[in-house]
């Protein structure tokens, strides 16, 4: 990945997806960008990588907001000159049940998990279309494909199965201009989102995984780079489980 410049969106959380996923596109030499709404964790991530000897800055985005993901793409192609590759990780989950979600909630777990995936990969598709490259991945959530029952509830479910959907279509608009879209569905994974299960649920979770484990962000982050490289020229428009066997489609 020696000069691919590559976005990674919630990137910021200590345990998360998206910092491993940032690590590992970094150790294969991409400069990578940390952005989070959580400003002061990016740059903690982009510390730790840079002290490695990898590229790394991190940089303030709140996926929510159209005008913070535009000023995040300006300045990355102010400073590094094109971008090849997004991931659109940043996402939030909640256990609330139908009864009691209320319609705030609802706005912003779509704001967040779908609209922001949307505006982030309309933000930087001019880029990729003008140099005639691009590796969109984006991360859904095996609660998209079996309706919850892991963590989040019916409204994470909703966006989680509309990423896999806007992944697909997106992809097939997009192929002529060798710009490949996927998604990755991980299962349980260990990071900030369920570290907050209760122990009982989380147990419970954990025995029908016929793994008998719950995952690393950086089991997660090895299929995403894969998906961004260039030995992946040839796969859009698929959705990859990484669940350990929970679920098998
Ligand atoms: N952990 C799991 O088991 C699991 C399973 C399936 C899917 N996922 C998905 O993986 C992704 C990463 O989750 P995680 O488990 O690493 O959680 P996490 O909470 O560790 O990371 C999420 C990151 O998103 C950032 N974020 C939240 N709102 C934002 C906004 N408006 N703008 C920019 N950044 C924002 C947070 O600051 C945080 O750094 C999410 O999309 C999540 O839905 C996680």
């Amino acid at each position: 990945m020696k000069n691919r410049v590559a976005i990674v969106t919630g990137a910021g959380s200590e345990r998360g997806i998206g910092k491993a996923i940032a690590c590992k596109l970094a150790k294969k030499g991409a400069a990578v960008i940390i952005a989070d709404l959580n400003e002061k964790g990016a740059n903690i991530v982009a510390e730790e990588l840079k002290e490695k000897g990898y590229k790394a800055v991190g940089k303030e985005v709140d996926v929510t907001s159209r005008k913070s993901i535009d000023h995040l793409v300006e300045a990355v192609r102010h400073d590094f000159g094109k971008i090849d590759i997004l991931i659109n990780n940043a996402g939030i989950a909640r256990p609330t049940k139908i009864l009691e979600i209320s319609e705030e909630e609802w706005d912003l777990l779509f704001a967040i998990n779908m609209r922001g995936v949307f505006h982030c990969t309309q933000a930087v598709l001019p880029s990729m279309i003008e140099q005639g490259f691009g590796r969109i991945v984006n991360i859904s959530s095996i609660a998209g494909k079996q309706g919850g029952g892991v963590f989040g509830t019916s409204h994470y479910a909703a966006t989680k199965a509309g990423v896999l959907g806007f992944s697909k279509a997106a992809a097939r608009e997009v192929a002529e201009y060798g710009i490949t879209v996927n998604s990755v569905a991980p299962g349980l994974i260990d990071t900030d989102i369920t570290v907050g299960m209760a122990p009982e649920l989380r147990e419970e979770k954990t025995k029908l995984i016929p793994l008998k484990r719950s995952g690393f962000p950086q089991e997660v982050a090895a299929t995403v780079a894969f998906l961004a490289s260039n030995e992946a020229g040839y796969i859009t428009g698929e959705e990859i489980d990484v669940n350990g066997g929970l679920l098998m489609d």
